[in-house]
């Protein structure tokens, strides 16, 4: 039996090895890494988001590890949550953090997928932490992909160009930011 503790303490440390890897490469591709959001910007984050009607659609646009994700479905048990995440470990973290809160898919599901790619239509919440120039991309994106209303909700950055309904500052060491929005697909018709 002891001769088996080297082998499986040099199979662990290759695992880990290589997950870390797998993050560097996929935070220097991404341009962010999964940092999760810490405990006080989350709840600031369910304060603004405030009530949701049964039913809501909720996407999380660059998901992490999870926890937010896992927050939003426990605060909104009658919506359904789905963290959008393409950086492989942090993702299946994620699932596992789903299984082990015994949160069936109907409620709280992970995909494998490029935010930018997803289609959003059926979002009436999306929430995201992601960086300057993934906000400037995804602007645009959601103002076509999604419905007319939906809320968003970004954690530290803004939108280039969009008049925020709301900049909530959290208590927290960085005064992080959470800014509101709703989808205006004229937004100058509706000013005028
Ligand atoms: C700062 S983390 C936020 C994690 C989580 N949303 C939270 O607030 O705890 C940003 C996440 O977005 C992911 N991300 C960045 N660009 C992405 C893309 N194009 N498609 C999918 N995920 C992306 C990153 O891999 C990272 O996990």
């Amino acid at each position: 039996m002891h001769e088996l503790y080297p082998i499986l303490s040099w199979t662990l440390t290759a695992i880990v090895l290589l997950a870390v890897l797998m993050i560097f490469a996929a935070s220097v591709r991404n341009g962010i890494t999964p940092m999760p959001t810490s405990r006080p910007v989350r709840r600031m984050v369910m304060r603004e988001i405030g009530r949701l009607p049964e039913g809501c659609e909720i996407v999380e646009a660059g998901a992490g590890f999870g926890t937010l994700a896992l927050n939003l479905a426990r605060r909104f048990p009658l919506c359904r949550v789905t963290g959008v995440e393409n950086s492989l470990v942090p993702l299946l973290v994620s699932r596992l953090l789903g299984r082990f809160n015994r949160l069936p898919v109907s409620r709280l599901v992970f995909r494998r997928g490029d935010l930018f790619e997803y289609p959003y239509e059926q979002a009436d919440l999306i929430v995201c932490y992601l960086h300057p120039a993934a906000m400037r991309r995804l602007g645009p994106i959601l103002r076509e992909r999604a419905k007319e209303g939906a809320k968003i909700v970004s954690v530290f950055f803004a939108f280039d160009g969009w008049e925020p309904d709301s900049a909530a500052v959290c208590g927290d060491l960085h005064r992080t930011k959470v800014y509101v929005y709703h989808v205006r697909k004229h937004p100058l018709d509706v000013r005028v």
